[in-house]
Formats: C-alpha cells, sequence, structure tokens
C-alpha cells in the first residue's frame, strides 16, 4: 500500500498500552506517528507556565487558538515542543509527562473551545503525512479521523492499567506511590470520559483488549489486525 492513505486509529483508556504499542506499529508499518495526548499536555503545560488558570475556559481556549506546537512524527523520535509561541518553544518532551501535567490535563481536555482547535490541528497534522500515519487518543476513532482505515480501542482490565502505569512513573524515577498513582489515572480517565467516549467501541471500531497479552503479542494483534483489514 506504499503511497495510498493508511490512517490507523487508535483510542484507549490511560495504561492500555496504547501510546508505546501505537509507536511500535508505525515504526514496523513505516509510518508516521501521532500522540494526541501530548497536544493537550502541552497546552496545559503552557498554561501552568503562563499564568494561566486551566478552568479559566475562555483564556484556556484563546490559548489553544495561538499556542505553538510541534512534534516529530518519526516514531523513533517522539519529541514535542511547545510555547506561548514559536519564538518561545521549548523542547517539552520531558516535562509534559511531570505530575502537574498529568493533574492539570484534564480541565484543558474537557474544554470543549479548546478540544475543537487541537482537533483541527490534529487533522492537519494527518494531512500533512499524506494521511499515512498511527493515531493514538482518546476521539481519533470517532471525531478526528472516524474515516481511518483501521480504527481499534486498545482496552486493559483496571489492574492490568494501574500496574502498567505504576511501572512507567517507576521507571521514569517518580515518587509517587502506587495509592497515588491508581487514583489520579481513574479520576482522570472518570473526568475525560464526559466529553469523549473511549471506553466502548464506536460502530466499526475493533476492541483488542491486552490484559492478557505482553507488548509483543498486543503489537502482533494490531498488525494482524491492519493486514486483515487492508490487506498485504
Ligand atoms: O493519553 P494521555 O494520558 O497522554 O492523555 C492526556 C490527556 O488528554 C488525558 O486527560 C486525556 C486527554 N486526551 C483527550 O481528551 N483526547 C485525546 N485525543 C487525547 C488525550
Amino acid at each position: 500500500r506504499i503511497g495510498k492513505s493508511l490512517v490507523i486509529a487508535i483510542d484507549g483508556p490511560s495504561g492500555s498500552g496504547k501510546s508505546s504499542v501505537a509507536r511500535e506499529t508505525a515504526h514496523r508499518l513505516g509510518l508516521a506517528y501521532q500522540d494526541t495526548g501530548a497536544m493537550y499536555r502541552a497546552l496545559a503545560l503552557v498554561c501552568l507556565e503562563n499564568g494561566v488558570e486551566v478552568h479559566n475556559q475562555a483564556a484556556v481556549e484563546a490559548l489553544a487558538k495561538r499556542f505553538y506546537f510541534e512534534q516529530w512524527f518519526d516514531p523513533g523520535v517522539g519529541m514535542v515542543a511547545a510555547g506561548l509561541d514559536q519564538e518561545r518553544a521549548l523542547d517539552v518532551t520531558d516535562e509534559i509527562r511531570e505530575p502537574r501535567v498529568s493533574e492539570a490535563v484534564s480541565a484543558v481536555a474537557t474544554n470543549l473551545g479548546a478540544r475543537t482547535e487541537l482537533i483541527r490541528r490534529q487533522r492537519a497534522a494527518i494531512e500533512s503525512v499524506r494521511s499515512r500515519m498511527v493515531v493514538e487518543g482518546r476521539d481519533i476513532t470517532t471525531v478526528v479521523a472516524p474515516q481511518a482505515e483501521v480504527r481499534l480501542l486498545l482496552t486493559a482490565s483496571e489492574a492490568a492499567r494501574l500496574a502498567r502505569r505504576g511501572a512507567q512513573l517507576a521507571a521514569s524515577g517518580e515518587s509517587q506511590t502506587a495509592e497515588q498513582v491508581a487514583a489520579q489515572v481513574l479520576a482522570r480517565d472518570a473526568k475525560d470520559a464526559t466529553v469523549v467516549e473511549f471506553q466502548r467501541a464506536a460502530d466499526g471500531v475493533v476492541t483488542i483488549d491486552s490484559s492478557d497479552l505482553d507488548f509483543e503479542q498486543t503489537v502482533q494483534a494490531v498488525l494482524r489486525l491492519v493486514r486483515e483489514t487492508v490487506g498485504g
């Protein structure tokens, strides 16, 4: 399918493993990779760094329209830059994963005006790579790219998700306890679920439950679905 459009839309809750699985899928298929959660996180970080109250709907929406955001779509890079404008943009790849950002991001992600703007940017990003991209988030199969050739919901049991998030944080040297992580992840998913449905698969979306699959098995399940759907 060289040259033909191939958008693989992947949604799922926190800790479903969708980021690492989406990135690896892109790598193996030679596709670009877009992590849309990084855009919400970057907007939250730019709010925090510039004194914009994340619950101030109008101010966050205004910032969503003008903040600078760039994501490297090569799945081997995974770098994100953001700031008030291009001149003041910095590499925020690591900062957007900090707990203060994870705590603030739901307020931004539930701001419908801000969402409209970020969705517009995400669609433009897909077009910029001639629609050859793995795109991952919460509303990709339903809102950002419902026309995607492959649409899948990656789920995992609550226990599996919390264990993975805890392991991720431990590996990144964060000092949060398992209980803090669990409370944060569940609260965030509950809040996010008020504006986007990512716990149940929409019509035409295939569910892959990774609770009992390791990383490689999950990637294989995704690659199999891609082959079954688009051939090759
Ligand atoms: O996947 P993540 O943890 O990096 O997502 C960060 C936040 O952004 C989380 O609160 C969910 C939200 N999000 C969203 O609402 N829609 C998306 N397409 C991606 C993320």
